[in-house]
């Protein structure tokens, strides 16, 4: 195969697809030929997050307008790197665009097989949308089905987005009292959101939490290997076990560390203090910064935000 460079767009209503994003880059970074070269996209939302509350009718708006900027960065793949719009519209987009998508969902099937058909539980926290969503209903039906003894206890956890969007990259960040009271086996982390806080809830609940960005790497990769973007050696490892850097209640977040990026080193160019608004809902567009990660793999930052947290927006954005 010749020299190729494949775009791959990402997309959430915020910084949670962050996580799955990391999850396809680490695995992108083992996978790639030093002729194969991928530039990852992501559009993150942060301007109108959290979407968990809204109506199916907005959402699919606005992930409309993320998705024809994808058709016209003329992406190979598109990753929905958000629960909540995989649950609302995904059947709706792979009808009415041209690329393949991927999206995410929560691993209930993963965590039932994990536990077997024993009397435990399964907890799986999300947003609104996808809980009373007809996707996720149906899946939890399969489950139950094939294994009649599992309990399986969904909570939308309303809030909880929105408080990581504000408070992520603060010092000292405690997540307020959201998480529901409960003895489960495995929690399943069914927004991407709260990947960003899955050692926190792992310590409340004493518990393995599981999410589905490994499972959405996997299929990312095959995909592209089956539509012959791609070629890998047979013997290649998918499964990657890292584990997101942060520690204690202190969960600052920095994109650099978050992507363990030493060199280059991730310079972003000073933001003017006037281009902040007074008005934190006031929209301003974004241009899109390059993050390096690898000899092979870079991350454009696109969408537009609303301007909630300083140091979060000065890492992953620049203003025009
Ligand atoms: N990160 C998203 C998800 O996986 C959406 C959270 C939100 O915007 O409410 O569901």
């Amino acid at each position: 195969m010749s020299s190729s460079i494949l775009k791959v767009a990402f997309f959430d209503s915020g910084i949670g697809g962050l996580t799955t994003l990391r999850a396809c880059v680490s695995k992108a970074t083992r996978l790639l030929k030093s002729n194969q070269k991928m530039v990852f996209y992501y559009y993150g939302d942060n301007f109108r997050a959290p979407y968990g509350n809204l109506s199916e009718e907005k959402i699919n708006l606005y992930v409309d307008e993320a998705f024809k900027s994808f058709l016209s960065l003329d992406v190979d793949a598109v990753v929905i790197a958000c629960n909540t719009v995989t649950a609302v519209c995904i059947d709706r987009l792979r009808k009415e665009y041209v690329f393949p998508i991927i999206g995410v969902e929560p691993a209930v099937l993963y965590a039932a097989k994990r536990l077997g058909n024993k009397k435990k539980e399964i907890l799986t926290l999300s947003t609104r949308a996808t809980f009373l969503s007809k996707r996720f209903n149906c899946l939890c039906a399969r489950v139950r089905e094939n294994y009649p003894n599992l309990i399986l206890k969904n909570y939308p956890c309303d809030s909880l987005a929105g408080e990581i969007e504000k408070n992520l990259g603060k010092r000292g960040f405690c997540l307020p009292d959201i998480l529901p009271k409960s003895s489960p086996s495995i929690v399943v982390l069914g927004c991407t959101h709260y990947g960003l806080v899955k050692n926190y809830i792992e310590r409340y609940y004493s518990c393995p939490v599981v999410d589905g960005n490994d499972g959405v790497a996997n299929r990312l990769f095959s995909v592209l290997q089956e539509c012959g973007k791609l070629s890998f050696k047979k013997s290649v490892d998918f499964v990657d076990k890292s584990d997101l850097p942060l520690k204690g209640k202190d969960i600052r977040f920095t994109v650099d560390n978050f992507f363990k990026v030493r060199t280059p080193p991730f310079k972003m160019k000073k933001i003017p203090k006037s281009n902040f608004c007074k008005k934190s809902r006031e929209r301003k567009p974004l241009v899109t910064p390059t993050l390096k990660i690898a000899k092979n793999c870079q991350i454009s930052f696109i969408g537009e935000s609303k301007m909630v947290n300083k140091t979060k927006y000065e890492q992953m954005f620049a203003w025009k």
